[in-house]
C-alpha cells in the first residue's frame, strides 16, 4: 500500500467526514469510499491569497507528482476547475486571477447535503450544477445511474463531467441546459438538489418534484459569497413547497443570476437623495452572515459595495432593478445615510436587523420559507410577524 493509494485516501476522507459528524449513514459512507474523486479532478486550481490581496489560482495536475496531486484531490476542500467561464487548468500556463465559475465542492458540503436529502432506494433525483460530476457520482452510487438526472449550464463543463462519470462507470443523464428550468422530460423527481446558489427557488423545481418530495438549494445573495442559507422544502399537494433554512452554505451563483459588478461613477448614481438622516446601524454589520441574509430578505436583489474616494469611505446599497440606493458615510459623530428611489433600502435593512436583534438574534435555522406559484415568503419560527414576502416577477418578465 503506497501513501498515494486512492482507495486508502477515500477511506481517510470518509473517516474525516464521519468524525466531523457529516457522514452519518453507511450507504453514503460506501459511496464516499467507492467514487474515485481523482477522475473528476484530473486538473484543478489551488488558490492562495497573493500580495495584491486577490486569490491567485495555480493549476495542479498529475504532472505535479502523483502523490501530491492525489493527496490534494482527497482533501476536504473545494477545488476550482474553471475561472471566468472559460479559463481551465489545462489552458492556464501559470497562476491566474478571476472569479470561480465551476468547481468540485468540498466533500463535507456535498455529503452533508446528500445526507439532508433523506433518500431511499429507488428514488429519482434531479441535480442542478453538475460541475465536475463528483457529486453526481455519489448520487449514482447510492441510487443507481438511471435514477439520476444532472443539469449543467456550461457545455464544456458538462462534456468533461459526462466523460468522467462514464470513466467512473456511471452512464447517467447529463443534460446541458439551464437548470433553473429543471428537466421536465424526466419529472417528477423525488428529490431536487442544487449545487449552485439561486436568488429564489424556481417554481419549475416545485412543479417537477412530486408532492412529498424534497427540494434542497442554497438561497440568497447573488453578488455576495456569504449570507446565504440552505433551504430544505417539502413539496405539498397544493402546488406549493414549505420548509426551513437548515444551515449556512455558500455556493457560486447560478449563471443567469450572477450580478454584473457595479461599475461607473457610483457617487453620481447616488447624487440625488430623497432623504438624509443619522443611522445607528453601522454598515459593518453587513460583513456578518446573518445581517447579510436579512438584508437580502429586506432588500432582495440589492448589491453591496464600499468605496474610498479621497479620505471618505462610502458604503452603498444599490437596487438597480428598482433604481433605489442608500449611501452611508461616517463622520466624527457616527453614520449618516442618504436614500433615493421608490424604496428606502436602508430603512428596510435597519428594521429587519433591529427586529432580529430584539428577538434575541435567532439563528438562520429558525427561518421558515414557503414557495407558491406567485411568491416566496420567509418568516421567523418564533416571530411569525417578522416576515418578508417576495412576489415572483410575472411569467416572461
Ligand atoms: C459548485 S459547482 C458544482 C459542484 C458539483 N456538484 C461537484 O461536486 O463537482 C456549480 C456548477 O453549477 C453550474 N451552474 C451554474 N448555473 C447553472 C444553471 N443555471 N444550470 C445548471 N448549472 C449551473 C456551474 O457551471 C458550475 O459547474
Amino acid at each position: 500500500m503506497t501513501p498515494a493509494d486512492p482507495a486508502r485516501l477515500r477511506r481517510v476522507l470518509a473517516g474525516h467526514l464521519t468524525a466531523a459528524g457529516v457522514l452519518k449513514t453507511p450507504s453514503w459512507r460506501s459511496a464516499v469510499e467507492a467514487v474515485p474523486r481523482e477522475l473528476f479532478l484530473t486538473s484543478f486550481f489551488k488558490d492562495e491569497t497573493g500580495p495584491d490581496g486577490l486569490a491567485h489560482y495555480t493549476p495542479v495536475s498529475r504532472d505535479a507528482g502523483e502523490t501530491e496531486w492525489l493527496t490534494l484531490v482527497h482533501q476536504d476542500e473545494t477545488w476550482t476547475t474553471q475561472i471566468d467561464g472559460h479559463v481551465t487548468p489545462d489552458t492556464a500556463d501559470g497562476p491566474v486571477t478571476g472569479f470561480p465559475t465551476s468547481s468540485s465542492t468540498m466533500p463535507a458540503t456535498v455529503v452533508g447535503m446528500n445526507e439532508a436529502l433523506d433518500v431511499d432506494d429507488g428514488m429519482k433525483v434531479l441535480e442542478i450544477g453538475t460541475g465536475t460530476g463528483y457529486s453526481t457520482g455519489l448520487l449514482c452510487h447510492r441510487l443507481g445511474e438511471d435514477n439520476i438526472t444532472t443539469v449543467e449550464v456550461d457545455p464544456a463543463v458538462a462534456r468533461r463531467a459526462d466523460a468522467a462519470l462514464e470513466e467512473a462507470g456511471y452512464s447517467t443523464w447529463t443534460v446541458t441546459g439551464d437548470g433553473l428550468l429543471g428537466h421536465p422530460r424526466r419529472a417528477p423527481y423525488d428529490r431536487t438538489v442544487a449545487t449552485c446558489a439561486v436568488r429564489r427557488i424556481p417554481y419549475a423545481w416545485v412543479r417537477q418534484t412530486r408532492p412529498g418530495g424534497i427540494i434542497l438549494a442554497t438561497v440568497g445573495p447573488s453578488a455576495w459569497s456569504y449570507g446565504t442559507g440552505l433551504a430544505k422544502l417539502t413539496v405539498q399537494g397544493d402546488g406549493g413547497a414549505e420548509g426551513r433554512i437548515i444551515g449556512r452554505t455558500s455556493f457560486m451563483p447560478a449563471r443567469a443570476e450572477t450580478a454584473a459588478p457595479l461599475s461607473g461613477d457610483l457617487s453620481a448614481r447616488a447624487a440625488y437623495a430623497d432623504s438624509s438622516r443619522r443611522t445607528s446601524l453601522s454598515p459593518d454589520v453587513l460583513d456578518e452572515w446573518m445581517p447579510a441574509f436579512l438584508t437580502q430578505l429586506a432588500a432582495p436583489g440589492a448589491q453591496w459595495v464600499r468605496t474610498i474616494g479621497g479620505d471618505q469611505e462610502t458604503a452603498y446599497l444599490f437596487d438597480t432593478g428598482r433604481e433605489a440606493f442608500a449611501a452611508l458615510t461616517v463622520d466624527g459623530s457616527g453614520w449618516n445615510v442618504r436614500q433615493g428611489g421608490p424604496v428606502a433600502l436602508w430603512d428596510a435593512v435597519e428594521n429587519a436587523v433591529t427586529a432580529w436583534r430584539e428577538a434575541g438574534e435567532p439563528d438562520i435555522t429558525s427561518i421558515r420559507l414557503k414557495v407558491t406559484r406567485t411568491a416566496h415568503t420567509y418568516w421567523f419560527d418564533s416571530r411569525p410577524a417578522l416576515r418578508w414576502t417576495h412576489p415572483h416577477p410575472p411569467l416572461g418578465a
